[in-house]
C-alpha cells in the first residue's frame, strides 16, 4: 500500500523547501534514452517521420540500431531529470550514482518500464490470465515480476493496464483483463497487492502505474489513439471503477491516456485528473503522461504550441512529462509568466518525491551486485508459476465428440508455423525475456513425450507449403493445427479491421478437415477473434492466447489431458468482425435481440456473441440447480448447487450476475458481481455460496453521484454470462 509515515512526509517537505524551480521541474521531467548520431534530424522528428509514413518502420529501426545512446548524464547531474526508462542494471546504478552523488540535492532517479505481464519470466497476456478468474494468481505473477525487475534496477512498472476493452479490433485488448468492470477491478487490486505489497525489502516491490486513465479502451471503432465520446454515467459505471479500486488498494502512480474524452485529451483533462482522481478519490500518488502525449495536444488541436500544451497539462494535474522535454524547456517561463502557479509545481514535486521516498530510494538507491545475478538462471518456482498461469488461462471453446484430450497412442500431426516458434508465444509488451527460457508448443509436446511429427505448413503471413500439408494429412491419427496471430498483431498501434484468423491459415484448416480426420485448432492470439467459420467447421478449438515462456508445456498438458482446462473468456468473441464492439453487459435496449426482425440484431449475424464472456468448457460437464437469493441484511446470500456430471475431475468458475430491472437510468442487461472457483470430483455436488453486498448493487448517475434504488432485481448464477439460473428479488435499501 502506498502510504507515507509522518516522518517521511516531513522529509519530503524539507527537501522540497530546498529546491530551485529548475530542480523542481527536473523532477517533473522523464527522459527515455535518446538516440543520437546516425541521422540528421532530432529523435522526435524521426518518430514523426515514421508515424506519418515518410520512413518505414524497418528504416526507422535501421537508423536506431546505428545510433548512439544518450543517457542524459549532464542533465541528471544538474538535477534536471527525475526518472528514466532504462533496462540495464549496471547502467541504472551508474546513472543513479550521478543523481545521488553528483547532483546538488542527491535526489535519486526512478527507472520505469513496461512490465505488463512479467519481466524475465513472462506470464500470459492479461486478457488470457484474467480468464483464469483467479486474482490471487495475478497477484503472485505480479509479485514475481516486481522482484525480478527490481533486482535489475526497474522500480516502477507501467502496469497494470486497466482499460475496460470491448472492441476486439483494438490491439490493446491484449494488455488488460477484459471487458467487465468488476473483473478488471478485482484484477486491478490483485496486481497492486502483487507489485506493491511485499515491503519487507526494497528488492521486493515496485511502484505500480495505473493506465491508461481513462476510457482509452473505448476508442472509436477500435482504432488506436482514436477519439472517445461517452456519457458520464457510462464513464463512472464502466471505465472508472477499476482505477478507483486500484487507487483504494493503494496504487502509487497513474498514467493518463492518449485519447480525448468528450473533446478534452486525457493528458490535459482537469475533470478526470483533478476533479475525479486527485480531489474526489484523494489519490495521493503522482500522474505521468503517456509517451509524447503532451506534445500530441498540439496535434489534437487544443494547444497552439508546445509551451501552451505544457501549461494546460501542468494545470490539469499532470505531474510528469514522459519524453517530450516540454516541461524542461518551457515550464519555467510559464511559471514566471504567471500561467502556471507555483503551487501546481510544488504539489507535483511533493507527490513525486513522496513516491521515491516510499520506494526506499533515498536509503537504497542502488541495485546490489548480488541481487543482479539472482535470477540469472530462472528459478523453478518462477517457471512453475508461469506454467500454472498458462495452463489456467487456456479456454476450451469447442470439443465435439470429445476429441480432446488426445488419447494415449494417438499419433499427432502438429501443424502450423506458430507451433514451432518460441518468440511468438510471448505476446505484446514484454522486453526482458530470453529465447532460451521459452518453450514452443512443439517443444512442449516433445517434453511431454507425445507421439507426433511436426509440419510447418503455413503461418499468419506465410503461403501454404503443399508438401508439408500433404504429409501432415497423411501422418497423424489426429491433426493439431496451431493457428492465429503473430504477437505484433496485437498491442499498441495494432488494431485490425478484420479479426478473422489472418492469412491462409483457414485454408490450411480446410485441407486438414477434408481428410476426415479429427482436427484440433489451437489458437494463439492477442485478442478475441471472429471465429464463425471455425466454430461451424472445426470440431475442437482450444483458445491458448499468448501464454508466455511456458506456453508449450501448458498447451501440451491440456492437449494430452494432464491438465483439465478451466479458463473462461474475459472478453466476448463475436461471430464476425462487424459485431464489434460486443460485450455481454451492454445497456438494455427497448427491443432486446430476439427472433423477430424488429429487434436489436443484425440481419446477417444475429445479436449474440459466438462465445460469450465467462464461457469455457472442461473435459467434464457441470450442471447447476437450486438457485436461492435470500435477503441477509446488508447483503444477499446467494447459493446454488453445482454438480460434476462427467467422468473427470474439473474446476468450474461459478459466476454471479445481477440486473437492476427498474432503475432511473438504463442499466446493463447483466453485471458480474462475484465468482468462485470450485473443484469437483466426478459425480460430486457442492453447494456454492456467494455474497452480493447491497452497497454494490447501485450505480452512478451522470453527475457522478452513486445511488442505490429500490425495486426489482434479477440475480443470475451460471457457468458463463449467457446460460444462467435466475431469481427475482425486490429490494428496499
Ligand atoms: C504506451 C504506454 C507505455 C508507454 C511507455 C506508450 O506508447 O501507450 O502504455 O507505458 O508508451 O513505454
Amino acid at each position: 500500500m502506498y502510504r507515507l509515515t509522518d516522518e517521511q512526509k516531513a522529509k519530503v517537505k524539507e527537501l522540497l523547501s530546498q529546491m530551485t524551480l529548475d530542480e523542481k521541474i527536473g523532477q517533473m521531467n522523464q527522459e527515455s534514452v535518446s538516440i543520437v548520431g546516425g541521422f540528421d534530424v532530432p529523435f522526435e522528428e524521426l518518430i514523426e517521420m515514421m508515424t506519418d509514413g515518410r520512413i518505414t518502420q524497418d528504416e526507422f529501426e535501421k537508423i536506431m540500431s546505428t545510433a548512439e545512446q544518450d543517457y542524459h548524464e549532464d542533465d541528471i547531474r544538474a538535477g534536471l531529470v527525475g526518472s528514466l526508462m532504462v533496462q540495464d542494471p549496471e547502467k541504472c546504478n551508474e546513472l543513479q550514482k550521478i543523481a545521488v552523488e553528483e547532483s546538488r540535492l542527491g535526489i535519486p532517479l526512478m527507472f520505469g518500464l513496461d512490465v505488463i505481464h512479467g519481466y524475465r519470466t513472462v506470464y500470459p497476456i492479461a486478457i488470457a490470465e484474467a480468464g483464469a478468474f483467479e486474482p490471487e494468481l495475478f497477484e503472485r505473477t505480479a509479485r514475481m515480476a516486481a522482484k525480478e525487475s527490481r533486482t535489475q534496477g526497474v522500480n516502477w512498472h507501467f502496469a497494470p493496464m486497466l482499460d475496460v476493452a470491448r472492441d476486439a479490433r483494438w490491439g490493446r485488448v491484449s494488455e488488460g483483463p477484459g471487458e467487465d468492470p468488476y473483473l478488471v477491478s478485482q484484477f486491478a487490486k490483485a496486481k497492486i497487492r502483487g507489485l506493491q505489497g511485499d515491503m519487507s525489502s526494497t528488492e521486493n516491490y515496485v511502484a505500480a502505474c495505473l493506465k491508461h486513465y481513462v476510457a482509452y479502451g473505448a476508442c472509436e471503432s477500435g482504432r488506436d489513439y482514436n477519439t472517445v465520446s461517452m456519457a458520464n454515467s457510462m464513464l463512472y459505471n464502466a471505465y472508472l471503477p477499476p482505477f478507483k479500486a486500484a487507487v483504494e488498494e493503494g496504487a502509487a502512480t497513474v498514467m493518463a491516456s492518449f485519447n480525448d474524452l468528450n473533446g478534452v485529451p486525457c493528458t490535459v483533462n482537469e475533470f478526470t485528473l483533478r476533479h475525479i482522481l486527485k480531489d474526489s478519490w484523494q489519490f495521493p500518488g503522482f500522474v505521468v503522461s503517456d509517451a509524447n502525449a503532451i506534445r500530441e495536444c498540439v496535434s489534437h488541436g487544443i494547444a497552439a504550441d508546445e509551451a501552451e500544451a505544457g501549461v494546460e497539462a501542468a494545470n490539469a494535474g499532470m505531474d510528469i512529462d514522459m519524453g517530450t522535454q516540454i516541461y524542461k524547456k518551457t515550464l519555467k517561463q510559464s511559471v514566471e509568466d504567471g500561467k502556471v502557479p507555483m503551487s501546481v509545481i510544488d504539489e507535483a514535486v511533493e507527490r513525486i518525491l513522496s513516491v521515491k521516498m516510499w520506494l526506499g530510494l533515498f536509503e537504497h538507491p542502488y541495485v546490489p551486485q548480488e541481487a543482479m545475478k539472482r535470477y540469472e538462471v530462472l528459478p523453478k518456482e518462477h517457471t512453475d508459476l508461469a506454467r500454472e498461469a498458462a495452463e489456467k488461462s487456456i479456454v476450451l471453446l469447442k470439443n465435439d465428440g470429445g476429441i480432446l484430450p488426445l488419447g494415449k497412442g494417438q499419433k499427432i500431426s502438429l501443424a502450423g508455423q506458430l507451433a514451432d516458434n518460441r518468440e511468438e508465444i510471448i505476446g505484446a509488451w514484454a522486453m526482458s525475456w530470453r529465447p532460451d527460457d521459452c518453450v514452443s508448443i512443439r517443444q512442449g509436446l516433445e517434453n511431454a513425450g507425445a507421439e507426433f511429427e511436426y509440419f510447418s505448413c503455413c503461418g499468419p503471413e506465410a503461403e501454404i507449403n503443399e508438401e508439408d500439408v500433404e504429409k501432415a494429412c497423411a501422418y497423424g491419427d489426429v491433426i493439431v493445427a496451431v493457428v492465429g496471430e503473430l504477437d505484433s498483431m496485437s498491442g499498441e498501434a495494432s488494431s485490425r479491421a478484420d479479426i478473422t484468423i489472418p492469412g491462409k491459415q483457414q485454408e490450411m484448416l480446410k485441407r486438414f478437415l477434408a481428410t476426415g480426420k479429427p482436427v484440433v485448432a489451437v489458437l494463439m492470439n492477442g485478442r478475441p477473434l471472429a471465429l464463425k467459420w471455425e466454430a461451424e467447421n472445426v470440431p475442437a478449438i482450444l483458445e491458448c492466447w499468448h501464454l508466455g515462456v511456458q506456453m508449450g508445456n501448458a498447451v501440451a498438458n491440456v492437449l494430452l489431458g494432464n491438465k483439465v482446462p478451466e479458463g473462461k473468456l474475459a472478453s466476448s468473441f463475436p461471430a464476425v468482425t462487424g459485431m464489434c464492439p460486443i460485450y455481454y453487459n451492454h445497456p438494455s435496449t427497448g427491443r432486446p435481440g430476439g427472433r423477430s426482425k424488429f429487434t436489436s440484431r443484425y440481419l446477417d449475424a444475429g445479436f449474440e456473441a459466438l462465445y460469450p464472456f465467462g464461457y469455457g468448457l472442461s473435459y467434464t460437464t457441470f450442471t447447476y440447480d437450486g438457485l436461492e437469493a435470500a435477503d441477509a441484511g446488508d447483503s444477499l446470500a446467494v447459493t446454488v448447487g453445482v454438480t460434476n456430471t462427467g467422468d473427470s475431475a474439473g474446476v468450474e468458475t461459478v459466476q454471479l450476475y445481477m440486473q437492476d430491472v427498474t432503475a432511473s437510468i438504463v442499466r446493463p442487461v447483466k453485471e458480474l458481481k462475484g465468482f468462485a472457483k470450485v473443484s469437483l470430483a466426478p459425480g460430486e455436488k457442492k453447494q456454492v455460496s456467494l455474497t452480493l453486498n447491497k452497497k454494490d448493487m447501485g450505480f452512478y448517475k451522470d453527475s457522478g453521484e452513486y445511488v442505490l434504488e429500490d425495486g426489482l432485481f434479477r440475480v443470475y448464477v451460471g457457468g458463463n454470462s449467457k446460460d444462467c439460473l435466475m431469481k427475482e428479488i425486490t429490494l428496499t435499501f
